[in-house]
């Protein structure tokens, strides 16, 4: 890689892809980069001239949400820029990587290489397994290691992804279908019992589809399903009902208020 600065846009539902684009970061800067974080959500991600961009977001149906994709597609013309890419997930990526190279290129940016890294489940744990989920953590950093060096000396890969599959998933991921689907079969629920209407939901909703609705959290309906408020609702009062699970975050919620410039 040759831009000595990196601007990282990242989007997270739980924190598993805060914590490895920051661990990314910190290799990175290891290496003598100027490297900085900032949420695609958020208005706009400053790109200065000669920066590299560096993409990181959770796989969602096996391509990335809704919200991601909004900040790909609006990505101004790369004119050459560097650009690298990493994704965390379960564990069946489907060749998401290959549709947003595309996208890239076409945009005129340079792909340096793309990194898929197995996280800890963030859905429907019924328990959470420290032991599993510290190893798949560790096995992530040093992935992200590896992957730091390799983009330093040219030698990371960027996949064009799964023939049909990943361009065909990629389509769905662009319309509300999947997501709908999904919603449809697990809706998010606030138990108002628990709710205490702080309304750090509603702050937290990338879609801002959270209202407060008689001093309670209410869910609106382009839901997508990131499991931002479910992770971090201080008082554990939103789930999907009939899928009970334990509460999973990869970040404190300081570390997540920071990152998203909420105060
Ligand atoms: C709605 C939803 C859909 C998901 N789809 C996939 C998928 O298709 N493939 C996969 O490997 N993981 C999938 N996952 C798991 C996430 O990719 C994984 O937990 C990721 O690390 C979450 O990152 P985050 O904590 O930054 O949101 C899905 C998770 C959710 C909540």
């Amino acid at each position: 890689m040759k831009s000595e600065k990196i601007v990282m846009a990242v989007f997270t539902g739980t924190g598993n892809t805060l914590l490895m684009a920051k661990a990314l970061a910190e290799e990175l800067r290891n290496g003598g980069k100027d490297v900085s974080v900032a949420p695609v959500e958020r208005g706009n991600v400053p790109l200065p001239e000669g920066a590299a961009l560096g993409l990181a977001v959770p796989v969602a149906c096996f391509s990335t949400y809704p919200s991601a994709w909004r900040f790909i597609d609006s990505l101004p013309d790369g004119g050459g820029r560097e650009a690298f890419f990493i994704a965390t997930m379960g564990g069946a990526g489907g060749g998401m990587e290959g549709p947003i190279r595309r996208v890239l290129e076409l945009k005129g940016y340079k792909p340096l290489g793309a990194l898929l890294v197995k996280m800890p489940g963030n859905y429907g744990n019924k328990i959470i397994n420290t032991e599993e989920n510290s190893k798949r953590e560790k096995d992530g950093r040093e992935a992200v290691k590896q992957f730091a060096r390799r983009l330093s000396d040219g030698s990371a890969n960027w996949s064009y992804g799964k023939p049909i599959l990943s361009k065909f998933t990629a389509r769905l991921a662009h319309g509300r279908k999947p997501w709908n689907f999904f919603y449809g079969m697990f809706p998010i629920a606030v138990d108002p019992e628990r709710c205490a209407g702080c309304g750090l939901c509603q702050k937290l909703c990338p879609e801002q589809n959270i209202r407060m609705d008689g001093g309670k959290s209410a869910i609106g309906e382009r839901c997508e399903s990131c499991q931002r408020c479910v992770a971090f609702c201080p008082s554990g009062a939103i789930s999907v009902p009939g899928k009970p699970s334990v509460q999973y975050r990869a970040v404190g919620i300081e570390s997540m208020l920071s990152f998203l410039g909420i105060h």
